[in-house]
């Protein structure tokens, strides 16, 4: 089946200023897009803090690792990140007595943790052609040294939703201050979701694979799936790669985001295929530097900014750029979505070469965004700053049409 692409490579800039979140409705929003402005370098203000000094060692292992030169620039040094030399130790979790048959390998894991966590550079083994079962765990750091997990073979979630009853109830796989750590493999994670979508809240948030305060991180070669909720989620962390992920879970699933970001500085998500029941990729409050290239996306909710200033909270996000996405099958194309009440700001994002098929709303830009049961009440008033600025470098890109999503085929 040939499907129209209505909208062919789009590049958009969009500022956006805003000292509340308010309530422009579709007309007030028009008025504001008139307004173009050319693109310029803002520069960033503290709350996101400085960043460190340039290492190109951690450059050069980067580009060895992913095949082409990542935009991050300003790291600092970095130990083993990329080298799989002979010297590293290798923990296996099956020497922990992880059985890999269906049976709970938690205690397995956890030991294994202990032992690449307080040694010399380690390589955390999970081994080929078996699946290990886990319940929520915890691998912290900080580590003595770098660590690479090998994921060759499958991770897969119990299923008993009473095992998350003694944890926070909220992480299943969870990352906590581990600097220099890469995941990687070919494996699969599952997060055996299907019991929690029949139930879905969304106020428990779950996560599968969740990297918490991490610096000097890359993800690559690994497939993701069927999370409970969101499938990863990288919050407050520094210098970050994802790349070559394969991240799926049933367009039917509840909130079941693909790479969920937050407070992260510095990080590119490249060479990925997302499709889940949710945002492909989803930014929100403290991201700064985030580039996207060569994402593939959909089904689901495609590729959103926020949802920001929640609960009247303030909200930063900058310098995102998505270049190079197909996004197909999905309600939304490219977002930014805020709540009203909220403060903060949304500035220098860019979307640009992104096709799209069969997408309900290609562009969308709400600052009156309300995920509730209830009508949320209108909270403040309209202030010229809180217009979106927005400027295309290819006037036509704004000629979209909204079509009717026509079925599941792609081309
Ligand atoms: C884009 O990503 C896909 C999926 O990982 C990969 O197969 C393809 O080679 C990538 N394209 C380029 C130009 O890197």
């Amino acid at each position: 089946m040939s499907l129209e692409r209505y909208l062919l490579p789009i590049s958009i800039l969009c500022f956006c200023c805003n000292t509340c979140y308010s309530n422009p409705i579709e007309g007030r929003l028009s008025n504001c897009v008139d307004e173009v402005l050319p693109h310029k370098e803002i520069a960033y203000p503290t709350y996101f803090g400085t960043i460190n000094n340039e290492d190109h060692r951690f450059q050069s292992e980067l580009t060895k690792a992913i095949g082409f030169k990542p935009i991050i620039s300003r790291l600092r040094r970095l130990d083993n990140v990329g080298s799989s030399q002979t010297s590293n130790r290798v923990v296996n979790v099956d020497d922990f007595g992880a059985k890999g048959d269906g049976t709970d390998d938690t205690k397995a894991f956890e030991k294994a943790w202990e032992e690449a966590c307080s040694f010399a550079p380690s390589v955390f083994v999970v081994p080929k052609n078996k699946n290990y079962l886990l319940k929520p765990i915890t691998f912290s750091g900080p580590c003595r040294s770098s660590i690479t997990i090998k994921i060759l073979g499958s991770i897969e979630a119990s299923s008993h939703q009473s095992d998350w009853n003694n944890k926070d109830g909220k992480h299943w796989l969870l990352f906590k201050m581990v600097d220099n750590l890469r995941v990687e493999g070919g494996g699969t994670v599952n997060g055996n979701g299907k019991t929690w979508w029949e139930n879905s809240c969304k106020t428990n948030k779950l996560l599968a694979l969740t990297f918490y305060s991490c610096k000097r991180l890359i993800l690559s070669n690994l497939r993701i799936k069927d999370s409970q909720q969101m499938h990863v989620s990288i919050e407050e962390c520094i210098n970050v790669v994802a790349s070559h992920l394969i991240v799926t879970a049933p367009d039917t699933s509840p909130n079941t985001d693909g790479i969920h970001i937050a407070g992260t500085r510095n990080i590119q998500i490249m060479n990925c295929v997302i499709g889940t029941g949710d945002d492909c990729i989803s930014i929100v409050s403290g991201s700064l530097n985030v580039k996207a290239t060569n994402i593939t996306c959909g089904p689901g909710h495609g590729i959103s900014i926020g949802s920001l200033g929640h609960y009247e909270s303030k909200a930063h996000v900058a310098k995102v750029m998505v270049d190079g996405a197909t996004i197909f099958g999905t309600t939304n194309g490219v977002r930014i979505k805020t709540w009203e009440g909220g403060s903060g700001n949304a500035r220098d994002i860019k979307f640009q070469n992104i096709v799209m098929h069969d997408v309900i709303r290609p562009i969308v830009i709400d600052q009156n965004y309300c995920d509730s049961k209830d009508p949320c009440p209108e909270q403040c008033p309209v202030s010229p700053e809180s217009c979106p600025r927005l400027a295309y470098s290819e006037p036509e890109a704004v000629k979209f049409s909204l079509t009717k999503k026509r079925g599941k085929g792609t081309p």
